[in-house]
């Protein structure tokens, strides 16, 4: 579970301290972080008026995703590779009892699996398997991650680096293994070189397992004695998304492109730093090149990462899904909840300071530059226009913090005054860093800063969504770059309630459009069985994916970001005091296209009549498309998702159900 105390339990905390339980655990609209106890009786009218020409501007990159390898989300998530630990890198700094042999086992006797490291295929790959045969028959087995699922009829690219080890070529037999130990489908590969060489064939599933646990298998059998040194054994179906070598697991890739995500921030999180600039930071240059030459490195999570899905994957990806790219980067300060604070010793910033430029050359610079030249070699010639970059992650805002920022930041600022900086101010949504964070900001002239916030349900109806009306209209920008509302529970749920409270901060974002420049939920992925963070927005397992109700809500504001805001006002007269008022949100965009789109969001009980009017509208059309979300229970998880339309003109009235979300359009 997370490492961190909550915003929920830290209000808690202070509450039960001041001797004010009864409030923290119950309050008036009922239990601190789960659902409000406020039961209304009948149904309840608004007014609603939208000034279709008084517009404020909304960025391009307001609804991004946060995407980090936590909860496997890349290696045995989005990551299509199906072979665990192809790299025989895995080490107990991974995992507590890992080891270059996690996930390989033999079936049979005659044939012994040994671990070497002399000669491998590269410094940063040091360990690979050595397979020695004394009897034909025996096979090495890879469980993959969770199993390996087979589609039947699919076409699946094998590939693996091989040496022959003794004085006779060997030749060795792959193939897919059913949930039941039917081979679905095979092939020969010869290892007779004796430097290291790479093979590969494509393999064909005669059947598949999808529609079951998935829990198929993968093998290497040695068809003649000898001895055959082997590594980064891979596995990719072909049909990866926009069909990529290296790629993405296509559904669950197009689940994110379904969101229309204006940007994809990456690698983290606490991934981008790790837990320590010396062992675990995600060093971008790590990450790109080929495969076998990438430096795997334990996971900050407690897993292990191939770097398989690196900095040249996640910005093809942007540019696959019209996304822009965020890398977030370190200024060589460890992540906060490692326990004490380390920083890159000075003598050493040179190599912090310079990846930062490296990595906007490696991204944007012409094909004649070092790392723009590896760009192009990797499949890229043209520049990936990157134009963000995150300095930083919630680090503690100190003054070894501050300096290491600075030197990070001014170089960049100098060399690419066109790259958009976007700062970190802590984990929390206020406190001691929050502010330390902001002051340096101010100081710097930072564009944008990201701000967290993990959060009760309520807070996010309470406070957030209000938070930024009074927030300086000059000088920095917010990124809303990690939130959350967490409800009480352990797995914390994905309820219709938290879903909906999110939504009503959404609706207070959109209306602040010339503040918030960008925001997105985190975390985005959760594989069953592999979680270290709940909630998630989308959960998976190997064969199928479970979208939740947040997930629904992210993807009605993506689908209808806004460029302009159109000013309105919300009201219920004495029908509802100002704490039931809050309960209800609406908001009023026009997007790029043309339309007009109305937002709804009711968390109160009962249903809720609004009489809109459009001030000044030319052409009002007839009717508009309608779209519903709501559940069965507030504190719930099922959802249901109606579309239709309704009448409209210059005056209408649109009914919002108990608990629910109204996205309301029209050109
Ligand atoms: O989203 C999960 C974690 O929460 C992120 O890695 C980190 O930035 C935050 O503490």
């Amino acid at each position: 579970m997370n490492r961190k105390t909550t915003g929920s339990m830290l209000l808690a905390l202070i509450a039960m301290t001041l001797g004010a339980t009864a409030f923290a655990q119950q309050g008036p609209f009922g239990p601190r972080g789960n659902a409000p106890a406020a039961q209304l009786t009948g149904p309840v009218n608004g007014t609603m008026t939208v000034n279709m020409n008084d517009k404020l501007k909304i960025s391009d990159t307001m609804f991004g995703i946060f995407f980090e390898d936590i909860n496997y989300g890349a290696d045995g998530g989005l990551y299509a590779e199906l072979v665990a630990n192809r790299d025989f890198e895995c080490t107990p700094a991974d995992a507590r009892g890992w080891s270059a042999k996690k996930f390989w086992s033999l079936e049979g006797s005659g044939l012994t699996f040994d671990i070497a490291t002399d000669d491998p295929i590269h410094a940063n790959n040091p360990h690979y398997g050595v397979l020695t045969v004394d009897t034909v028959g025996p096979r090495l087995v890879n469980e993959g991650f969770g199993g390996f699922r087979y589609d039947k009829g699919a076409k699946y690219d094998f590939s693996m680096f091989a040496r022959q080890q003794g004085d006779k070529p060997v030749k060795i037999e792959v193939g897919l293994l059913s949930d039941t130990g039917k081979v679905l489908g095979s092939g020969t590969v010869e290892v007779k070189s004796k430097t290291w060489e790479k093979v590969s064939l494509v393999l064909t599933a005669s059947d598949g397992n999808s529609t079951e646990d998935a829990c198929g298998k993968f093998y290497l059998k040695p068809l003649d004695s000898g001895t055959a040194a082997v590594d980064m054994v891979s596995l990719f179906p072909q049909d990866t998304f926009m069909g990529r070598k290296n790629g993405l697991r296509k559904d669950l890739a197009q689940t994110l492109a379904d969101l229309k995500p204006q940007f994809v921030r990456f690698p983290g999180g606490c991934v981008a730093h790790g837990n320590s600039w010396q062992d675990d930071c995600y060093y971008w240059k790590d990450s790109v090149g080929s495969l076998e030459e990438r430096k795997p490195i334990k996971n900050r999570w407690g897993y292990h990462q191939t770097r398989g899905l690196g900095y040249f994957e996640y910005m093809q990806f942007c540019e696959d899904i019209g996304a822009y790219a965020l890398p977030i980067i370190t200024v060589g300060v460890d992540c906060q909840f490692a326990g004490r604070q380390q920083a890159v010793p000075m003598d050493q910033m040179d190599r912090i300071v310079q990846d930062a430029l490296d990595l906007v050359e490696f991204a944007n610079g012409s094909t004649d530059t070092k790392w723009g030249g590896l760009r192009a070699k990797m499949g890229h010639p043209k520049p990936f226009g990157l134009k963000y970059i995150g300095l930083g992650n919630e680090e503690q805002i100190t003054d070894a913090f501050e300096v290491r920022f600075k030197m990070v930041n001014d170089a960049l600022v100098a060399k690419y005054p066109d790259i958009v900086v976007v700062g970190t101010v802590g984990p929390g949504a206020s406190g001691g860093d929050y502010d330390r964070g902001w002051k340096f900001a101010r100081q710097e002239k930072l564009p944008i800063v990201d701000e967290h916030f993990y959060m009760n349900p309520n807070w996010f109806v309470d406070s957030a969504q209000h938070r930024y009306d009074n927030y300086d209209r000059n000088g920095t920008k917010v990124y809303a770059g990690e939130y959350a509302a967490h409800a009480q529970g352990n797995p914390r749920p994905n309820t219709i309630e938290t879903a909906l409270d999110e939504a009503i901060f959404l609706t207070g974002v959109e209306r602040n459009g010339d503040v918030v420049v960008m925001s997105s939920y985190a975390p985005l992925l959760g594989k069953h069985g592999n979680m270290q963070w709940t909630p998630n927005m989308i959960y998976f397992s190997n064969t199928k994916i479970d979208k939740t109700t947040t997930y629904e809500v992210q993807k009605l504001f993506g689908a209808n970001a806004g460029t302009n805001y159109l000013k309105n006002t919300l009201s219920f007269g004495n029908a509802l005091n100002q704490r039931q008022a809050l309960r209800v949100a609406a908001s009023a965009v026009q997007t790029k296209d043309g339309k007009t789109v109305l937002k709804y969001v009711n968390t109160l009980n009962v249903p809720v009549s609004i009489s809109v009017t459009l001030d000044n509208a030319a052409n009002v059309p007839d009717s508009a498309e309608s779209t519903v979300l709501t559940g069965p229970s507030f504190t719930g998880k099922d959802y249901k998702l109606t579309t239709g339309s309704i009448k409209i003109g210059k005056t209408f009235t649109v009914e919002l159900p108990a608990y629910s979300m109204t996205v309301i359009s029209f050109k």
